[in-house]
């Protein structure tokens, strides 16, 4: 009876244990950034930033890698300039993510948003209505004033494509890293104007850290990197499925100049070109 007792007691509490913790993950995860600023950025006004706009979001940036549908974004022509109307979509842990339409649709794309929330969610991850995109935290690099102007530029000068995306659903765990992982970019100091386009490692660096977002993909990052030793920015990525074979997985490789790591360490500068215009050359890779 004694035991009997014990057991029933034991699971009341680990059952109370739970509740709290459940508890807890609702009431953070439902946390609201709608009072980071929004950046005094507004859109570009002349063709010269639009065309840079265009630039930048089809090629460097490559949203169209993330905002079509698939098959579509594994196969986009940074020369064809799709119309951006999102619904790529990702099963994960954390529950089924679609990526939005990013066209000047006022029902269903950004069309009703200002520019200075546009701006906001490039810099920062948070959205229109205050939540937290951490898709936009992970996946943007820091992008200078004009930068973030000439884009949204582009984007106003789309199409408006009146196609609805279906809603993201995060599970529990998606509930638990939203409530206690994910967090706005607010730690960066802000750069008025990008560096001048021009071969040197300050404009490099820009591209690398910003738009390119060569690191975000070629260093560990994310959640995984918590349960594995820190490695220097740009030593590696962390492997990935493969879109084409869910049985494969790619990894992006070292890019720093270590002699037996640095995969490209020693190639010559046309074989690096080569590369970056040959667009995607491993089939399902992310390197678009
Ligand atoms: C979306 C993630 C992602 C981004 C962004 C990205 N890469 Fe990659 N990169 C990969 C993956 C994955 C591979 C391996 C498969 C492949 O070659 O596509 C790769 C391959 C490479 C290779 C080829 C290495 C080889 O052995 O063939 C080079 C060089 C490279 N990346 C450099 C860069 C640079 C420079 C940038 C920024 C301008 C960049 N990458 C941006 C994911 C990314």
């Amino acid at each position: 009876m004694r035991v009997l007792r014990g057991i029933a007691i034991g699971a009341g509490a680990a059952l109370a244990a739970v509740a709290v913790v459940v508890a807890m993950v609702e009431v953070a995860g439902r946390s609201s950034y709608a009072d980071v600023a929004l950046p005094d950025i507004a859109a570009a006004t002349t063709p010269a930033a639009v065309e840079r706009g265009a630039y930048l979001v089809n090629a460097v940036a490559h949203c169209p890698a993330r905002h079509l549908p698939q098959p579509g974004a594994t196969q986009f022509d940074p020369q064809r300039r799709p119309n951006l109307v999102g619904g790529h979509r990702w099963e994960l842990a954390f529950g089924t993510v679609y990526s939005p339409n990013i066209t000047s649709s006022v029902t269903a794309g950004i069309g009703a948003w200002s520019d200075g929330e546009i701006a906001r969610v490039l810099r920062t991850g948070v959205r229109r209505d205050g939540s937290l995109s951490a898709f936009m935290v992970a996946g943007v690099g820091h992008l200078a004033d004009n930068d973030i102007a000439a884009i949204i530029a582009y984007l106003r000068s789309q199409p408006a494509v009146n196609v609805a995306v279906p809603a993201s659903r995060s599970n529990f765990l998606g509930r638990v890293v939203a409530a206690f992982f994910a967090r706005p970019r607010l730690d960066e100091s802000e750069l008025a104007t990008a560096p001048p386009t021009a071969a040197t490692p300050e404009r490099g660096g820009y591209l690398a850290h910003g738009p390119a977002n060569c690191v975000g993909c070629h260093s560990p990052s994310g959640l995984r990197s918590a349960f594995r030793p820190a490695a220097p920015e740009l030593a590696g990525g962390v492997p990935v499925p493969d879109v084409t074979d869910p049985a494969m997985e790619i990894v992006a490789p070292n890019l720093t100049p270590d002699p037996t790591t640095g995969v490209i360490y020693s190639w010559p500068e046309d074989v690096f070109v080569q590369r970056f215009r040959g667009g995607r050359v491993v089939a399902g890779s992310p390197m678009p």
